[in-house]
């Protein structure tokens, strides 16, 4: 249980589109601190262990992406999906994905997430290391709530997938919000 504790300061390495560079595949890098992306911010963050895996394909991505406007409302600034793939695996996610609302983070080298103590070999299945899954809200690099899947191990035959699904986040805000009010 990390709560109260303050993220890991990296830098991540992006890739963004610039239409000045005169090239048909016209990206640069743009590296990115955890500063960039949390400070002054209250956000959801969620790691998962690949991009273009089935359940984070098909349930746990795409639902945050549906569910944005409803975080929103809840005092959350932007959503975030780390997974310890390059910015390219990321970029191609994204597109594939057609997100308009959930930012993709590549921990490319699993800096952050080792940091995080998150990180797990995933050798079984010919993944090196990879991102336990897990789900915060970060309120200026401090994590305010922690949802980390049970069963944190190396090697995992299974991928457990509950506690850090949109839905049961999005119902912990609320009944904290409810509980807030009734002050
Ligand atoms: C998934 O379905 O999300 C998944 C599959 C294999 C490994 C990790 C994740």
């Amino acid at each position: 249980m990390i709560i109260g504790k303050k993220i890991p300061d990296v830098t991540f390495h992006t890739r963004v589109r610039d239409e000045s560079i005169d090239d048909p595949n016209p990206f640069r890098w743009q590296d990115m601190t955890t500063d960039d992306y949390f400070s002054n911010k209250r956000v959801v963050l969620f790691s998962l262990p690949g991009a273009f895996t089935p359940t984070c394909s098909t349930f746990q991505l795409p639902n945050f992406e549906k569910l944005y406007s409803e975080f929103r409302q809840l005092q959350i600034d932007a959503i975030y999906c780390l997974s310890v793939n390059d910015a390219f695996v990321m970029n191609a996610w994204s597109r594939e994905q057609k997100l308009k609302n959930v930012i993709l983070i590549p921990d490319g080298s699993g800096e952050f997430t080792r940091k995080m103590g998150m990180l797990v070999y995933k050798d079984n299945l010919g993944f090196g290391m990879r991102s336990w899954r897990y789900a915060a809200i970060i309120n200026d690099k401090i994590v305010e709530k922690w949802f980390e899947e049970e069963g944190f191990s190396d090697n995992c035959n299974n991928d457990p997938y509950f506690v850090s699904s949109p839905q049961n986040i999005l119902k912990n805000l609320q009944e904290t919000k409810e509980k807030d009010g009734m002050h």
